[in-house]
């Protein structure tokens, strides 16, 4: 029998689309010199906007600079865990600039912002739930990284390998269901291909009620998808993880971002949570 799922509202970071683009292949999903609909990926995007506020969550945004065509995917700029902000360092260097403007836009909302000295990607490998963070590496973020997010937050970070260059973040394979905040059993939603036999192990044994996705899912990004604990903003191609969700007491919320996944995001990718001190 389903649980009662209850919503929590949550406050969102997002980078409107203006400069989004596929300019250089930092991910098996980016080929050079695909078109990007401009005016599709802004309505699409602007229809994401839209769900998260009817849904009663804060959205606010970033200025998108010029020539930051990967901006847009906010969730990679830091994480955000009771109020203390752990920064980026990217990977290519096409993307390290965006450390810097997203730092400054948490400094000027009034946080502290710290600089991790190893390469991390935020929220794309940085996966808080149920007391931990769950850590991935494999092709962004380092394990030193997750010493330093452990260190920083005081939070036990589960170290996972991936192991699938199509499911290059954690974000791309692993989503949160239920974080535990509210007191329930935390859970998520994973594709387990895309981690070593080892590490999938470690997430069997963490979540046996996990909601195991198809390799089809994951790859319609079905797995990069946002749940506010009863709404889960996710991908309308992913059909047989949305039957599941509904299955388990959830509300599949379908958001099409499908320009997006040209350059390997999704709702994900474009979602920065900023969890509040307690
Ligand atoms: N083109 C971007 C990159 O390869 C996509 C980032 C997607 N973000 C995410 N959280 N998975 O870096």
């Amino acid at each position: 029998m389903p649980e009662n799922r209850v919503a929590r509202p949550r406050r969102y970071l997002v980078c409107p689309p203006d400069h989004f683009d596929v300019r250089y292949a930092i991910n098996p999903w980016m080929r050079e010199g695909v078109r990007v609909d401009t005016a599709l990926a802004r309505e699409q995007w602007a229809a994401l906007v839209r769900a998260y506020r009817e849904h009663g969550h804060t959205v606010e945004s970033v200025e998108p600079v010029p020539g930051l065509p990967d901006m847009v995917f906010a969730a990679n700029s830091a994480l955000v865990v009771e109020g203390r902000v752990f920064g980026s360092s990217f990977h290519a260097p096409e993307r390290r600039p965006e450390a810097e403007e997203y730092a400054a836009w948490f400094k000027a909302a009034g946080f502290d912002v710290h600089r991790p000295v190893s390469v991390c990607e935020g929220e794309g490998d940085l996966v808080p739930v149920g007391g931990f963070v769950l850590a991935g590496t494999g092709f962004r973020t380092v394990r030193a990284a997750h010493h330093e997010v452990q260190e920083f937050l005081g939070v036990p970070t589960i170290g996972l390998q991936l192991v699938d260059p199509r499911f290059y973040h954690l974000d791309t394979a692993l989503f949160v269901l239920d974080d535990g905040a509210a007191g329930g059993p935390a859970n998520i939603a994973y594709h387990p291909e895309a981690f070593s036999p080892g590490s999938r192990e470690v997430l069997r044994r963490m979540f046996p009620d996990a909601v195991v996705a198809t390799a089809d899912d994951a790859l319609a990004f079905g797995l990069n998808s946002v749940s506010d604990g009863l709404h889960v903003f996710v991908a309308p191609a992913a059909t047989g993880l949305a039957e599941q969700l509904a299955g388990r007491g959830y509300v599949p919320v379908p958001v099409d971002l499908t320009e997006f996944h040209k350059a390997g995001g999704g709702i994900k990718c474009c979602t920065q949570e900023i969890r509040p001190a307690p």
